[in-house]
């Protein structure tokens, strides 16, 4: 099992884009960019502007293409331009791909957990949000997760002060940011974890967002190969891995007990504009 990981974000062992493939895929982006207007988008206030490499709407020019991982078409400029990003993208250990998008904040993002998460109802795969940083924050810290505590593990509600629902909510939830070179794959964690981004003037972030079905067997070999590699604990396992092996034992045993329908049972219609 490996629900008790409870890595809020993580990089992983994939091979990064080169830098010349990062700016002329930048290049094409900045020429194609344009408002995000979708459900997500619309419930945290439109804070993206965004180009599509693979979805089933928002292409233009959709073309498919065999020997890569089946789903949605990819865009046929894109594939013209950068064939040599192809295997980047189905190194990924996904047996479906619905979207391939690059986002882009111009405003402050506020924290919200994915629809995405809705391709991995299974807890005990998180962290299974394969994201790529593009281009970093550079007036702002950029990127930022928060941890939840563990009575909102697995609910797909965002907890925003005021927000109604949450007036059980008092604490506030300290945010950490992300750093990580641009071109490196990493992971995000939507069972624990709920995140956002900063933003400040002058910031022109990009970071690629997959979303697709996980391979349940790729995907932990994966996490297993990527264990050594650069991730932000939820602190309470820190906590855990502080105390005595028997704290330790109970505390995986806790996680553990947590259903991995959480998500799917929780998912509540009216409170949809909260997530992306
Ligand atoms: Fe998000």
């Amino acid at each position: 099992m490996l629900k008790y990981n409870l890595k809020m974000v993580m990089e992983v062992d994939l091979p990064p884009l080169p830098q010349t493939l990062i700016d002329g895929i930048l290049a094409w982006h900045d020429s194609k960019k344009a408002l995000l207007d979708n459900i997500g988008a619309a419930g945290v206030g439109y804070p993206w502007i965004a180009s599509h490499i693979r979805d089933n709407v928002s292409i233009d020019d959709p073309v498919n293409l065999e020997n890569t991982i089946p789903g949605s078409p990819w865009n046929s400029e894109f594939v013209k331009l950068f064939p040599e990003a192809i295997p980047f993208f189905d190194s990924l250990p996904l047996t479906n791909i619905e979207r391939i998008v690059l986002i882009e904040s111009t405003k402050l993002v506020p924290p919200h957990v994915d629809r995405s998460k809705t391709h991995c109802p299974n807890n005990s795969l998180e962290p299974a949000s394969y994201r790529m940083h593009l281009r970093k924050a550079v007036k702002s810290n950029g990127f930022y997760m928060q941890p939840r505590p563990m009575k909102e593990w697995g609910n797909h509600r965002a907890i925003i002060m005021g927000s109604p629902g949450y007036e059980h909510m008092t604490e506030s939830l300290p945010a950490r940011s992300w750093k990580i070179d641009p071109g490196k794959w990493w992971l995000l964690d939507n069972f624990c974890t709920q995140h956002g981004s900063d933003w400040k003037e002058g910031d022109d972030k990009v970071i690629v967002s997959v979303q697709g079905q996980i391979d349940p067997v790729r995907h932990k070999e994966l996490l297993d190969r990527s264990a050594h590699m650069k991730c932000i604990k939820h602190e309470a396992l820190v906590t855990a891995e502080n105390g005595s092996p028997e704290q330790l034992a109970a505390f995986i045993k806790i996680v553990n007990a947590i259903p991995d329908d959480t998500y799917e049972s929780s998912f509540k219609p009216t409170y949809g504009s909260l997530f992306q």
